[in-house]
């Protein structure tokens, strides 16, 4: 029988796609809240004995995460085989450390409640800085989909003669790989984080690079103040206005606006999280993993 294939959260883009290019039958659930706030969820669909996945990125996860508990319980008392999810946003990836005494390691706390519901987990470029791997902290098998030769494919047709720069040391892992594959030099700043939303970038040595095209990489747009700062630092500098690209669009807030209104001549993202920057499509890179996984 083929794997059953449901999402709780209907607007994630990349369902559709997955739908036509998976050997899989497509389930159906209601979900909704009972007029106290409650969760209610009914799965329409035979279960017995089925592998099932779950579709769902991980964007605003405390709104989610009761409802996929409950939708796993649910399918495992009805007789699923396994439960497996399919995430491309992986959120709580960041709090991977206690900077001050006495605060939550999210990151840990989340993978063990993952990890004890599914049976395996598939996402793209998670954030993993302290963590090196997922296996650190996810005890059930996982794969990590590389956003990274998309996002060079992208800059290959779309850019001339671009330089892609990294904001933090971080994002050296994806930034070369990026620069790498498109044939392109890069730079990797240096950051400092003082708060949410106070970030300080440091000046790049862009002297040579005055006649490329900027590309900003980084995996997560959130307050879009890493990237506000980078932006500041490349006009100050004196290049051309450059271009931003992330991986998963989070932009909270007024995010989006104020990364527009920094002087960014584009911004874009991969379909990871809908949103109207979304223009790199990922969908073949995931179903491949998938399908991988599967077989
Ligand atoms: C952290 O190091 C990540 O790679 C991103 O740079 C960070 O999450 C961006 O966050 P924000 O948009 O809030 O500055």
């Amino acid at each position: 029988m083929k794997p059953l294939l449901l999402t709780l959260f209907s607007e994630d883009l990349l369902t559709e796609e997955l739908c036509n290019h998976l050997n899989v039958e497509v389930g159906t659930c209601e979900l909704r809240e009972f007029p106290d706030g409650e969760t209610y969820l009914k799965i329409d669909d035979s279960i017995n004995k089925r592998d099932v996945i779950i579709f769902d990125s991980l964007y605003k996860p405390n709104e989610k995460i009761v409802a996929l508990i409950f939708a796993v319980e649910t399918l495992k008392e009805l007789g699923a085989n396994s439960v497996g999810l399919v995430a491309p946003y992986l959120s709580y990836m960041r709090q991977d450390k206690r900077f001050k005494p006495g605060e939550a390691i999210t990151s840990n706390y989340f993978a063990s409640l993952i990890s004890h519901y599914f049976d395996w987990m598939v996402t793209i470029d998670p954030h993993l800085h302290r963590h090196h791997s997922l296996d650190e902290i996810y005890s059930i098998p996982t794969v990590v989909v590389h956003a990274a030769s998309v996002i060079s494919e992208w800059i290959m047709k779309n850019i001339e003669k671009p330089i892609v720069i990294g904001p933090d040391i971080e994002s050296e892992q994806w930034v070369s790989k990026v620069a790498k594959e498109a044939n392109a030099p890069f730079l990797v700043l240096e950051k400092i984080r003082r708060g949410d939303r106070d970030v300080e970038v440091s000046n790049p040595d862009v002297e040579k690079y005055r006649d490329h095209t900027p590309v900003l990489v980084d995996d997560i747009i959130s307050t879009a103040r890493t990237m506000i700062e980078t932006v500041k630092h490349i006009r100050n500098a004196k290049m051309k206005d450059p271009v931003c690209i992330g991986v998963h669009a989070v932009f909270s807030g007024d995010a989006y606006e104020a990364l527009k209104a920094s002087g960014a001549s584009k911004i874009i993202s991969c379909n990871t999280i809908i949103h109207p920057t979304n223009e790199i499509d990922l969908s073949d890179v995931i179903v491949k993993a998938i399908n991988e996984l599967n077989e």
